[in-house]
């Protein structure tokens, strides 16, 4: 497998273009199967999870044709299965989404269970609950899960946690659903509303998302489009702190600011300089980080995908920061690995107190999953020295050309074969 190699130590300075957004895409392109007409799709992020996706609606039988790296033409017409192998869900997570839009297309789905990063268990007991509400049954089987309806009708639903897959879940088999559907406790993240965006775009009558209560009157129909997806917050966080880590200077375009500020916000009290402009956010700092406490949150609270990059920075703060994650029960797997660079960092259930050191040192470590992965990088750019990434395949899932993103910053790092990596190290 490659491996990125990183000869850290040098300022991020430049420009950089964030592309559409990874969970967005992952969202509107099985959405498509609920379009009676095709639809194309543009700024989609060039990155593994997409391209699994196309994969898996050619299979259903949809004729998807890539135009150019970040646009794709869909036409849903033919599809005809209604089912996702567990060699088609290929360990992602946002499989799961093919359940909830072919339950509103064929009125029945069948979908291995999701895979994804590991952090612990990850139910899908909310998405179900929906389902029913629906007036579907739901049935896990031979290591499948089935989703039914004889007919789907609008409901009310109570979600008892505020899960990003659960609301886009339900939107998609509600889109299409007679009545009115009411989603109370719903997640309120960008990709939800552009979700809902896309969604209206072909026809669809919903309210009220980006709040917690989502209102999706059903339609009949659902004709056709050309839609943009909208920027990746995520990518952009972590741009903005690989900026910060490295006392570099970066202006990081093609953005919704809005989107940005839980994460601006937390830069800034480590002592970054924040410049906001309509599509564009400059950082740059000049001082060591200052300690600071951060706990994720869903929307609009700090983002958990960004909670790994943050403790990198933090790890060489001059304090000791507190980081709570709030949204997963199990994502401070990846602290190991910074540890091995030289980071202090203790680890008590949902709670990492993080001991600011003076640097952090190269070593080898690995992406135990995608934001863990972008956060190694962000360790090996600050690490004076080579630094050697490991089991990149995660990072390939989200983030589009990083490494020549980070090259055009000025970084030294390359994608190599995993043996020639090792000659390179010998060579350092
Ligand atoms: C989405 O995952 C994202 N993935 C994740 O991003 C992100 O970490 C997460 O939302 C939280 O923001 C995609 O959008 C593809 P959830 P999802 O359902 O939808 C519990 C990345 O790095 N829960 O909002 O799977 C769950 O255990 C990825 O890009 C239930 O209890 O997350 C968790 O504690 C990784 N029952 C919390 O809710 C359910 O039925 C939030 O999960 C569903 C979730």
């Amino acid at each position: 497998m490659d491996k990125f190699v990183i000869n850290g130590g040098k300022p991020l300075k430049g420009m950089v273009r964030i592309s559409g957004a990874k969970n967005a895409a992952v969202a509107i392109l099985p959405a498509v199967l609920l379009a009676d007409e095709p639809c194309t799709i543009e700024n989609l992020p060039n990155i593994s999870d997409v391209t699994a996706i196309y994969r898996i609606l050619s299979d259903l039988g949809a004729q998807v044709r890539v135009k150019n790296k970040s646009t794709v033409e869909i036409d849903p017409r033919h599809a005809n299965s209604f089912v996702v192998s567990k060699q088609m869900a290929a360990g992602m997570r946002a499989s799961s989404y093919f359940l909830g839009a072919l339950l509103g297309r064929m009125r029945r789905a069948r979908v291995a269970p999701p895979g994804g990063c590991d952090f612990g268990v990850r139910p899908i007991d909310q998405h179900i609950k929906g389902f029913e509400a629906l007036g579907a049954k739901v049935v896990i089987e031979n290591g499948m899960v089935e989703a039914r309806a004889e007919a789907l009708s609008g409901c009310s639903v109570y979600l008892d946690v505020v899960s990003v897959g659960a609301t886009i879940n339900i939107m998609l088999a509600a889109a299409k659903a007679p009545g009115l559907t009411v989603i109370e406790n719903a997640a309120r993240e960008p990709h939800i509303v552009d979700l809902a965006n896309f969604l209206n775009s072909i026809g669809a009558n919903i309210m009220g998302a980006g709040t917690g209560v989502i209102k999706i009157r059903g339609v009949e129909h659902l004709g056709g489009t050309t839609y943009s997806i909208i920027p990746d917050q995520i990518e952009a966080g972590t741009y903005m702190v690989a900026a910060a880590a490295t006392k570099g200077d970066v202006l990081i375009t093609n953005v919704t600011p809005k989107h940005l500020e839980s994460i601006a916000a937390k830069l800034a009290e480590t002592g970054a300089e924040i410049t906001e402009y309509d599509e564009s956010v400059r950082v740059s700092m000049n001082c060591r980080p200052h300690k600071c406490n951060v706990k994720t949150m869903p929307h609009p609270g700090f983002p958990t995908d960004m909670q790994p990059q943050i403790a990198t920075l933090l790890s060489v703060a001059d304090g000791t920061s507190i980081i709570t994650e709030g949204v997963w029960d199990s994502r401070f797997r990846y602290t190991d690995q910074l540890t091995l660079m030289g980071a202090d960092i203790q680890v008590d259930g949902k709670m990492a107190v993080i001991t600011g050191v003076e640097r952090l040192s190269p070593a080898p470590v690995r992406a135990v999953d995608l934001r863990a992965g972008a956060a190694m990088i962000i360790a090996g750019l600050m690490a004076d020295g080579v630094t050697e990434v490991d089991n990149i395949v995660h990072i390939d899932r989200g983030y589009e050309d990083i490494v020549e993103k980070f090259t055009a910053l000025g970084a030294d790092i390359r994608r190599v074969p995993a043996e020639p990596a090792a000659e390179l190290l010998k060579q350092a």
